[in-house]
């Protein structure tokens, strides 16, 4: 079975609007817990628009599952996750100007400083995992760099409409998904999946591990955290009943 880790980040996104306290990621969290995520996932960034310092904090302190820290492979970031020590890191670029993460990580032009933070987690006990593009070189870097897991970054695929574009994108996700088992890597996949589009992405045999947010959260708006995260689980299960 795939796991599916929630992204709460933009519960933290309404709180941040009005600079209060509700809601509350955690609480959101523990829904979608409750619900059937394996994990939740947040996503601190340099401009700190949604998630908070103490978010991570407290978020990684009351869940029952596991949290997979998001942040950009900056000092800053790297010594707040060496002091918190979530379950995993997954390692993102960051462009302050960005609505929303724009692609994967360069991993090929910086596997040096890449490869000291991957020291410094695995040292800790902590999962470290990239976030690329489905790009061959990208994997073959992750490997390199002896990463435990890569994310590949499913963005384009979901904002493709052309058919034949949406399947020469997932070709190219299928590849490196099996390009990166082969290697030994453990492959998730994430960024812009819904209800719809996620099946085709969950037939990819090599996926273990999806991370999705905006969607989930949006929903959740109509139907409550947990029937958007059940909706989710049972989108994953027909998608993988599929496999490619
Ligand atoms: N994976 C990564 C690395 C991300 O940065 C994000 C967005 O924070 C996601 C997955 C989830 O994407 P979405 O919110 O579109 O589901």
């Amino acid at each position: 079975m795939i796991r599916l880790f929630v992204n709460v980040d933009h519960v933290a996104t309404i709180r941040e609007a009005r600079k209060t306290i509700e809601p509350s990621p955690l609480k959101a969290a523990l829904l979608a817990e409750k619900a059937g995520a394996q994990g939740i996932t947040i996503h601190l960034r340099e401009d700190r628009r949604h998630i908070q310092d103490e978010d991570v904090r407290v978020v990684q302190k009351g869940i029952n599952t596991r949290l997979n820290l998001e942040m950009a492979p900056t000092q800053e970031m790297v010594d707040l996750a060496f002091e918190i020590q979530p379950y995993q890191v997954s390692l993102v670029p960051e462009k302050r100007q960005e609505i929303t993460t724009e692609g994967g990580l360069d991993v090929c032009s910086q596997e040096r400083a890449l490869s000291k933070i991957r020291e410094k987690m695995q040292g800790k006990g902590v999962l470290f995992s990239l976030f690329i593009d489905p790009d061959l070189t990208q994997v073959d870097a992750s490997q390199r760099i002896q990463a435990d897991s890569i994310e590949i970054n499913t963005g384009k695929y979901t904002e493709l409409e052309s058919p034949k574009e949406i399947e020469r994108e997932l070709e190219r996700i299928q590849k490196s998904a099996k390009r990166a088992a082969e290697q030994g890597l453990k492959v998730f996949a994430g960024h812009g999946l819904n209800y719809e589009n996620v099946k085709a992405i969950a037939a990819i045999p090599e996926i273990e591990e999806l991370n999705i947010g905006h969607f989930i959260v949006g929903q959740a708006i109509y139907g409550g955290m947990e029937n958007a995260v059940t909706e989710m689980i049972r989108s994953i299960e027909s998608g993988r009943r599929l496999r490619i």
